[in-house]
C-alpha cells in the first residue's frame, strides 16, 4: 500500500469541508421546517412516533417528509429506528418551542422566508450597499416583525433565548452591584434586566419599542421579578432615551446600526446619563487577526456578523477596537473589557471629560 501524499490528503480534507459547507443550507432548512411543523414538540410531548403518525399530525406527505426526517436523523437532530420510527434526541428537545423561549425560536427567526429571501440579495447588496433584508422585503426587520404576528413572536422569543443562554456567565463575570439603577436599552422582553435586578438588587429600567415592551410584564412575572423593581418605558432611541439610570446596558443593540445611527444613539445615551454614568456594551465581538475565531460557546462572530449584515444596517458587527473607536468619537472612554464563557463580552465605557 502506498502512502497518500500530504498535499493530496489535505486536498481531500478541504473537499470534505467544502461539501459540508455547500450543503449546510440543507441542514438549516430541514431543521427549520421540522420546527415549523411542530415535530420537535410532538416527539418531546409524546415520545417516538412512526413516520405515518408524524405525517398525519403535520398534514404532510409521508414519502416526502421521510427525506427530511432521515436527513435530520443523519445529523443527530432525530434518531431513526427500524420501520421508520423517529425518536427525540438532546438536540430535538432543545428545539422544542411550546415551553417558552428556546433555540428553536432562534432557528425559526434566522431561517424564516423573509430572512431567507434576503440572502438572495447578498451579491447585489455588495455592489449597491443596500441592506439585503430591506431590499428583499421592502422594509426593515424590526418593522417587518412588528407587522407580522408570527414573526414578531418568534423574534422576541429568539432574543429571550439568546439572553437566557448567556446571562448567568455574564452575571458571574461582570459586577453590576455598584450601580443604583441600570437601564437596558433595546432590552426586548427584559430577561437581562431581570437577571441583573435579581442578582445585584439594583433598580431596573427596560426601554424598548411598544410592541416588544408589551410582552415584558408577563415575562418579568414569569422570571420572578418583584412588582416595581423594573420600570418599563417605551419609546424610540433616536428620539430620546429616558433619564434616571447611572448605567445603560445595550446587548446586541448597537450592532444593528451603522456608525452614523450608532453615533446618534450614543449621543442620546450621553444626554440620559449623569456625568459619572457608564455604558456597558454587551456583544459578541468580531475577532482581530490574532484572536480565536470561535467563541467558547461555539459561535463564530465573523460568521454571525454576515447574518446581521444581511438583516440590518449594522456594519457586520465590529471588533473591540472598532467599537472602542466608535465610542471614543462620541465622547466615551473605555474603562474595562470583561470576557465570559459564552460569545458575550462586556465593554464598559465612562463619559470622557
Ligand atoms: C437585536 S434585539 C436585542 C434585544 C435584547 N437586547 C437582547 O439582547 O436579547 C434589538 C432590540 O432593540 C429594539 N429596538 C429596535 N429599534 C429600536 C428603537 N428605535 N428604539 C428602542 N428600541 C428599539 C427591538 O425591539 C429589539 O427588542
Amino acid at each position: 500500500m502506498t502512502a497518500t501524499p500530504t498535499h493530496q490528503a489535505s486536498e481531500l480534507e478541504a473537499k470534505k469541508q467544502l461539501f459540508d459547507m455547500m450543503l449546510a443550507f440543507v441542514k438549516s432548512q430541514c431543521l427549520y421546517v421540522a420546527a415549523r411543523l411542530g415535530i420537535y414538540n410532538l416527539l418531546s410531548d409524546q415520545g417516538e412516533q412512526s413516520l405515518s403518525t408524524i405525517a398525519k399530525t403535520t398534514q404532510t406527505d409521508p414519502e416526502r417528509l421521510y427525506f427530511v426526517l432521515r436527513a435530520l436523523a443523519h445529523v443527530g437532530v432525530l434518531e431513526e429506528k427500524p420501520d421508520r420510527v423517529f425518536a427525540p434526541t438532546v438536540m430535538s428537545n432543545l428545539m422544542v418551542t411550546n415551553r417558552g423561549a428556546s433555540i428553536g425560536h432562534l432557528a425559526m427567526h434566522l431561517l424564516e422566508p423573509a430572512q431567507w429571501n434576503a440572502w438572495n440579495m447578498l451579491e447585489e447588496s455588495l455592489h449597491t450597499g443596500e441592506v439585503p433584508f430591506e431590499r428583499a422585503n421592502g422594509q426593515g426587520v424590526y418593522e417587518f416583525c412588528q407587522g407580522d404576528d408570527w414573526s414578531g413572536d418568534v423574534f422576541i422569543k429568539a432574543m429571550s433565548f439568546f439572553t437566557a443562554h448567556s446571562i448567568e456567565a455574564l452575571l458571574d463575570a461582570y459586577d453590576f452591584s455598584r450601580f443604583k439603577t441600570v437601564m437596558d436599552v433595546g432590552g426586548g422582553q427584559g430577561g437581562l434586566i431581570a437577571g441583573i435586578v435579581k442578582r445585584f438588587g439594583c433598580k431596573g429600567i427596560l426601554f424598548d419599542v411598544p410592541y416588544v415592551a408589551a410582552t415584558a410584564p408577563a415575562y418579568l412575572e414569569q422570571q420572578g421579578v418583584e412588582a416595581g423593581a423594573i420600570d418599563i418605558i417605551t419609546g424610540d432611541v433616536f428620539v430620546e432615551i429616558p433619564t434616571g439610570a447611572d448605567a445603560i446596558v445595550m446587548k446586541y443593540f448597537i450592532s444593528a446600526w451603522n456608525d452614523e445611527d450608532a453615533a446618534k444613539i450614543l449621543h442620546n445615551c450621553k444626554k440620559a446619563l449623569p456625568p459619572h454614568g457608564r455604558i456597558v456594551l454587551l456583544q459578541a465581538f468580531v475577532p482581530d487577526l490574532d484572536e480565536p475565531k470561535t467563541a467558547p460557546d461555539g459561535i463564530m462572530p465573523g460568521i454571525f456578523a454576515v447574518q446581521i449584515n444581511v438583516a440590518v444596517p449594522g456594519g457586520g458587527w465590529r471588533t473591540k477596537k472598532q467599537f472602542q473607536s466608535l465610542f471614543e468619537q462620541c465622547g466615551f472612554r473605555l474603562e474595562q473589557v470583561v470576557d465570559t464563557t459564552t460569545n458575550l463580552s462586556a465593554m464598559e465605557f465612562s463619559i470622557a471629560g
